[in-house]
């Protein structure tokens, strides 16, 4: 594998940004390619099986046509449901996200009280609960689905007042439970942190899993002498959406904060339902 080669980053929609805002701030100089299935989701209702076809047909895309040299599962339902399999299967280092925030949600706690907030998919799984107690067999943690939160930021909605009022109202039951860390299980989440923090308290740690998920990257990259030996521009980074890229361009830019134009481009889903593969169009 050519270390030069770019990294895929993969997510149901624009959540898996907050992965790849983090990444380019701590990996100056590598190339990344993202596809947001935004046609596709929300993932967190889906099946499992769907939930790794579709993760599959995403990676299929970026190992065939932009030759990726490591895979980052943006997404922490498709990590919860498909990442043995990516990892089986793939001939390339993949990475997902819910052992970086467990772990680091393992760190924080005092109290040893952790609440999580995630996609339904993610909360049903058990995978947050599982990690935890792995790296820490003393905790306790609560789980909370909140798929909602997925929609307000697809519809780019997270800085309004209503969604302050919602994100209050739903997390309140989490925060009467005492917890002192909370993990935002969920890539879309980190969007609406100023609503989250101010509905749980100053006093209670948000981990952002993604954001973990960085130092992985950059150790796996660094083990397996993978870091590229060119200077790459994050200027030059490519953004695929299965849905419409303007609005998908919106948010990028506002998220990513960058002064050139993102290149934003539409990813087709071709096949039937049965045999469905992505095409650049
Ligand atoms: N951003 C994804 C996650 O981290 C999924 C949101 C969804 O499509 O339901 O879980």
């Amino acid at each position: 594998m050519n270390k030069n080669n770019p990294i895929g980053f993969v997510d149901s929609g624009v959540g898996g940004l907050t992965v790849v805002k983090a990444a380019q701030n701590q990996l100056p100089h590598e190339q990344f390619v993202f596809i947001g299935d935004t046609a596709r989701m929300p993932y967190g209702p889906r099946p499992a099986q769907e939930v790794i076809d579709y993760t599959f047909q995403m990676a299929e895309f970026l190992l065939a046509e932009k030759q990726i040299k490591l895979l980052v599962i943006a997404c922490n339902t498709a990590t919860a449901r498909a990442l043995p399999q990516l990892q089986a299967k793939l001939p390339i280092p993949v990475i997902g996200v819910i052992a970086p925030g467990a772990r680091a949600a393992a760190n924080a706690t005092k109290n040893r009280q952790i609440g999580v907030i995630a996609t339904q998919g993610t909360v049903t799984s058990g995978a947050y609960q599982a990690a935890i107690t792995d790296f820490r067999p003393d905790v306790a943690v609560a789980q909370q689905a909140e798929p909602e939160f997925v929609q307000i930021v697809e519809a780019n909605q997270a800085s309004t007042q209503a969604t302050q009022a919602l994100v209050a109202k739903h997390l309140a039951p989490l925060t009467a439970q005492g917890i002192d860390t909370l993990v935002l299980g969920c890539t879309h989440f980190p969007l609406l942190t100023p609503a989250i923090q101010a509905a749980v308290g100053p006093t209670v740690q948000l981990v952002d899993a993604g954001r973990e998920t960085v130092q992985v990257i950059i150790e796996t990259l660094t083990n397996q002498g993978l870091l590229t030996g060119v200077t790459h521009q994050h200027a030059n980074d490519v953004f695929y959406t299965t849905k419409d890229p303007e609005t998908f361009s919106t948010i990028a830019t506002a998220w990513l904060a960058r002064e050139d134009a993102l290149d934003v481009r539409h990813l087709a889903i071709v096949g039937d339902k049965h045999a469905q593969h992505l095409e650049e169009n």
